[in-house]
């Protein structure tokens, strides 16, 4: 054999049982974490490349089946496509239609990523706070308190308001509610 070709077989083997061992790792975080591995296909989730993905409690469905280019689209190795429009990328899997009354302002305008996060949340329904922090980025919490209503339900803003539409005005989840 030329060293050329012993030179290969090395690297061949090195790369190998490097794979080997991600697998086992990522297999075993994967388990951990509570969500279905992915199959043998390739997978972005390894321990050396984004190993935070899929861990936090609440992974969305892609994500944690390793769909990733379903959202970053390769445009060759390792190199994706800007994703400019959210409101069409969530759209692909989640008609959102407005078929109520009132609509929720980010919620007509696409902007599904400003509350939820794309991959993974410590939060319910992968929020990228808890409820009422997600409101706070853009309503005067100082406002709201002068109404007393934010300690009527500390927190849980959506016990009361529809956070995409509703048929009530104020976007209540029902009629009637008072502060
Ligand atoms: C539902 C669509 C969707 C899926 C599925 C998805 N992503 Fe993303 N990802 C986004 C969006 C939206 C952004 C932010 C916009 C941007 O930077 O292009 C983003 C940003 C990123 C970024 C750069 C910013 C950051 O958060 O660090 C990385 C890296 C990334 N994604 C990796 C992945 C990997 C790995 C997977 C699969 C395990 C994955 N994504 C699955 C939508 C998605
Ligand atoms: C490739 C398809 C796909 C795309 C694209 C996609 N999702 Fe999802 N999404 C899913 C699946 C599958 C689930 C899990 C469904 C279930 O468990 O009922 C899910 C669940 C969710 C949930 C949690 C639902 C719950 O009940 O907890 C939210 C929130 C969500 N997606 C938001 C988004 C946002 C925002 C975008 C755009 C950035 C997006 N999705 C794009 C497939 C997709
Ligand atoms: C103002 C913040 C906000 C915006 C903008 C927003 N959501 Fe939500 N979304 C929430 C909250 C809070 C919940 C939790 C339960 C609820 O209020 O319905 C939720 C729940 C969900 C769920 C799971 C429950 C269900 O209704 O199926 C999905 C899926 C979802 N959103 C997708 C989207 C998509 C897609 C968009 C963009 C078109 C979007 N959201 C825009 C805050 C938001
Ligand atoms: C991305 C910014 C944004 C976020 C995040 C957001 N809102 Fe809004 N919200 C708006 C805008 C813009 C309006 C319309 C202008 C206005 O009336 O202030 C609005 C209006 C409202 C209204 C009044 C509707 C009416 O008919 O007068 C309520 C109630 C409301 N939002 C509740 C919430 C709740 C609850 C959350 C958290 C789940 C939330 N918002 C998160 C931007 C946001
Ligand atoms: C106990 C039920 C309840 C809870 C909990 C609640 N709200 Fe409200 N909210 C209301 C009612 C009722 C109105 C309408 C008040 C009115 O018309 O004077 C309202 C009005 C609003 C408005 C519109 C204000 C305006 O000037 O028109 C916003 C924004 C809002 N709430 C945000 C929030 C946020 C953010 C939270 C969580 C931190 C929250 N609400 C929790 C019942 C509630």
């Amino acid at each position: 054999m030329c060293n050329k070709q012993l030179w290969r077989m090395w690297l061949l083997c090195l790369i190998s049982l490097l794979s080997m061992q991600l697998l086992l790792v990522t297999a075993g975080s994967v388990r951990a974490a509570g969500i279905q591995a992915p199959s043998k296909k390739e997978t972005c989730k390894t321990a050396t490349c984004h190993p935070r993905m899929g861990t936090d409690k609440f992974v969305h469905g892609p994500v944690a089946t390793g769909d990733c280019v379903f959202c970053h689209k390769p445009t060759q190795k390792h190199a994706f496509t800007k994703i400019t429009s959210t409101e069409k990328l969530c759209a692909e899997c989640h008609e959102r239609p407005v078929t109520q009354k009132f609509a929720h302002a980010p919620f007509r305008q696409g902007k599904c990523f400003t509350c939820h996060d794309s991959h993974q949340s410590p939060y319910q329904y992968q929020l990228r706070a808890t409820v009422a922090e997600t409101c706070y980025k853009c309503h005067d919490r100082s406002k709201l308190k002068g109404r007393a209503h934010v300690s009527a339900a500390p927190g849980s803003c959506i016990t009361c308001h529809a956070s995409h539409q509703s048929d009530y005005p104020k976007l209540l989840v029902k009629p009637g509610i008072t502060l």
